[in-house]
């Protein structure tokens, strides 16, 4: 959200019951430091009054195109040009009608003419009146021929009339962040960046393995961060209970050897590589066929084998892309990290401490301290979303 500081937004209502959201959203973007112009059709003042929006926005709200006070002060050819983004929350069937053939019979549909910003809509109206097939073409050729018009939702669930499905419009904080994103600097734009992320689990026998206590939030950020920047994402995970990041391929593999052999595939297209998994350093020797019994003995040995070292093997390629690593440790963190950084060859080393356990596996907060050749920075502890957006950066920064 710290990307709509000082970002000029022209939020424009139109009349629906979900207007009573864009006071909401107003707010959230007032949070955000963005300076905001509210702009409501003559429908949307039945709906929510002009002076609530006022003063949650701290601007005049503007409302008549043929208002010559308020034509004197910011004009709407001037509004026009004011704006970075515009953004419509909730637009009415009749708003998206008469968008799409292009009237400019109010102050809002003049200003989606004139202006050179990015339009984004927020439908929200009946399930019925959203499946029309009039609704549905319009949406269809904007979203075709219009390339500066984007739509945001609707979601599904129960609406204000009784029915149930889609049409509803999407919520404040969801609008929100959608609005943040568009503003996100894309500094990997044209990259292609592979993530290890999660645990390795290697098999004892056909029902038991080892592993570790990674959750993947980590990897699975980092991919999120990267793809939201402008890379093109492929995201390798051993097993995690989390659903893939918009916009990025996964695949998901179960050992160590596996998470290899996918690494290894396509590396040659990878720009960038941050090995994020927690990769199991040994597996069992061999594999039983059979689930191994309990036998009279009480103590049980177990002969470990090394596994192959994924992110090592990646820097050791001829043309290798950027590597980063992480390096998990309970004491000596930087002595350690550093260690790895120049053994496996990386150029770039994020020293995790692993033996708080407010940061590190499985939690929803983490710090790292990056280290490269000449530098080191330390990122205070903060939720793995916004680690993994300054992780991002920071590599967006050392990329030759
Ligand atoms: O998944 P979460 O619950 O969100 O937790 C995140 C995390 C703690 C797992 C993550 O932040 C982290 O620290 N990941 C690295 C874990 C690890 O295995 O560290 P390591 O110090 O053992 O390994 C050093 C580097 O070599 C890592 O980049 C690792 O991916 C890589 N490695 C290690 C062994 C191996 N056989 N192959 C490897 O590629």
């Amino acid at each position: 959200m710290q990307r709509l500081t000082n970002k000029r937004i022209i939020l424009g209502i139109t009349g629906g019951i979900a207007a009573y959201k864009s006071a909401e959203l107003v707010r959230l973007y007032k949070k955000a430091g963005a300076d905001v112009r509210v702009v409501m059709t003559a429908a949307a003042m039945e709906f929510i009054t002009p002076l609530t929006l006022q003063a949650l926005s701290g601007n005049m709200v503007h409302s008549s195109l043929l208002d010559p006070e308020a034509e004197a002060g910011m004009g709407h050819i001037e509004l026009a040009r004011w704006a970075d983004i515009l953004v419509v929350a909730p637009a009415t069937a009749d708003f998206i009608a008469r968008l799409h053939s292009g009237m400019a019979n109010d102050l809002l549909t003049t200003l989606c003419l004139a202006t050179n910003a990015p339009i984004y809509v927020a439908p929200a109206m009946n399930q019925a009146m959203w499946r029309a097939p009039q609704t549905q073409h319009n949406v269809a050729q904007l979203t075709q021929q219009i390339p500066k018009t984007t739509f945001w939702g609707p979601d599904a669930g129960e609406q204000a009339c009784g029915d149930i499905g889609p049409g509803r419009m999407m919520e404040a904080q969801a609008i929100a962040n959608l609005t943040a994103n568009t503003f996100s600097k894309k500094l990997l734009c044209g990259k292609t960046v592979h993530i290890t992320a999660g645990p390795t689990r290697e098999a004892l026998d056909p029902v038991r393995y080892i592993s570790n206590h990674s959750s993947g939030k980590m990897g699975y950020a980092i991919a999120s961060a990267a793809q939201e920047a402008g890379a093109k994402v492929k995201l390798i995970s051993g097993p995690v209970n989390l659903p893939c990041p918009d916009k990025v391929s996964r695949v998901m593999v179960e050992s160590a050897e596996q998470m290899l052999e996918a690494v290894l595939s396509e590396l040659d297209q990878c720009d960038i590589f941050i090995g994020c998994a927690a990769v199991a350093d040994f597996k069992p020797s061999s594999i039983a066929t059979n689930k191994i019994k309990k036998g009279a003995d009480h103590t049980m040995s177990l002969l470990l084998v090394k596994n192959p070292d994924i992110i090592a093997r990646v820097a050791q390629q001829p043309n290798k892309p950027f590597t980063v690593g992480f390096a998990a440790e309970t004491q000596n963190l930087l002595e350690h990290a550093r260690a790895k950084l120049s053994s496996k060859n990386l150029d770039l080393i994020a020293a995790n401490d692993v033996g708080n356990s407010e940061i590190g596996f499985n939690s929803d907060a983490n710090a790292l301290t990056l280290i490269s050749a000449h530098q080191q920075l330390d990122l205070a502890q903060t939720s793995k979303t916004r680690l993994a957006q300054q992780l991002i950066e920071h590599i967006a920064h050392l990329m030759p």
